[in-house]
């Protein structure tokens, strides 16, 4: 009898998405003698609406270094999952129904924290589940990494470089702000790399005059240019912790983010000029990098030997060098934060950039 798997891409799409499903389609092929792969269309809506294809083994060729997802994605919010809408669709009961339809023996969910919230519930439920941890964010809990970091982050530090050069020719302060809402690991990687002066996290409020007297100290020192990496979640230690008050507050005072108040800000108290960048979805599109290639075939691989062992409820991850394993329900809606103690801040403080705090 042929072993039918499932695969669905869910969230915002990151480079090596593409690569993970060759990963687990090649593994599958060669460990299982008679493997029939099912692609879901754009992630959890596929499957609730029922909207699947039978994949060939031709759809997985040339796809290594293809960035987006083939099978598209959407987002379908966790906390929805449960709730009844106008539509009046159970959606937990249409995706459990989907799943016989589709004569699944299992189910590869590609996704992040909200991801993998819904996968633990459909395993909860007891559909035959693997995850398989993917978000530039990388902050999904209980895997070191997760595929399409590295590339973000290749992107985001070429971003600081390129605006490095710029930056000293002008003598200005570029406010380079950088993805993630809630976990700053994308800019304070790229920070350090891209040789930024200051650092902002969602994780470590800062104070505004602390960030302008880091640029005038440099100023004052001869270096008339600074460079500024801002998570978009960053906040100050003043602002308002919950999100949408803050936003609103932002708004109220003119700004659209929180690069555009840095900015105002360090034009104020400094008299310095300044830009703003935001490379924004730039960070998630185009080809995997080397690093993400080989660790989305890892894990394609790893998951596929999974399905042969008939290991579920479970979700793919790499810790230390070693690809691994957790249990979904150990792992979901818990999110990996960047500690104000971590090794990393430490040795960016040690550089002497400053995180304002
Ligand atoms: O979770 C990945 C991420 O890129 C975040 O860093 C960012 O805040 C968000 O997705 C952007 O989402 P969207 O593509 O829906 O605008």
């Amino acid at each position: 009898m042929s072993t039918r798997i499932g695969i669905l891409t869910s969230g915002g799409d990151c480079p090596g998405l593409n690569a993970v499903i060759r990963g687990v389609a090649k593994a599958s092929y060669e460990l299982m003698k008679d493997v029939e792969i099912i692609g879901i269309i754009d992630g959890y809506r596929g499957l609730i609406q029922g909207e699947y294809k039978l994949m060939k083994k031709s759809d997985f060729s040339g796809i290594l270094t293809l960035g987006g997802t083939i099978l598209g994605t959407s987002r379908q919010p966790f906390k929805q999952m449960r709730v009844i809408g106008e539509d009046n669709v159970d959606k937990v009961k249409a995706m459990k129904d989907n799943y016989k339809k589709m004569g699944l023996d299992c189910l590869l969910i590609l996704g992040g924290n909200g991801t993998h919230k819904t996968a633990a519930l459909l395993a909860e439920e007891g559909l035959n589940v693997i995850g398989l941890p993917k978000t530039i964010d990388n902050d999904l809990y209980g895997s070191d990494v997760t595929f399409g970091f590295h590339s973000a982050l290749d992107i985001a530090t070429e971003a600081l470089d390129r605006l490095h050069t710029t930056a000293a020719s002008h003598g200005r302060v570029m406010v380079v702000e950088l993805m993630g809402n809630k976990t700053g690991w994308l800019t304070l990687n790229a920070g350090i790399a891209g040789g930024a002066d200051v650092i902002l996290l969602p994780e470590i409020p800062f104070d505004m005059d602390k960030v302008a007297a880091a640029v005038q100290k440099r100023a004052n020192s001869g270096k008339a240019f600074s460079i500024i990496a801002v998570a978009e979640g960053a906040m100050e230690k003043s602002e308002p912790t919950k999100r949408k008050e803050r936003l609103a507050a932002r708004s109220a005072a003119g700004f659209h983010n929180i690069s555009e108040k840095i900015a105002a800000a360090i034009i104020q108290k400094t008299g310095c000029e300044t830009r703003v960048v935001i490379p924004g979805h730039l960070q998630r599109g185009g080809a995997p990098s080397a690093y993400d290639r080989l660790l989305s075939t890892q894990f394609g691989a790893y998951a596929a030997h999974l399905i042969q062992e008939k290991k579920f409820g479970v979700t793919v991850a790499k810790v230390g060098n070693t690809i691994t394993q957790n249990k979904l329900s150990d792992i979901a809606g818990k999110a990996k934060l960047v500690s104000p103690d971590d090794q990393m801040v430490q040795v960016a403080k040690s550089m002497g950039i400053s995180f304002g705090d």
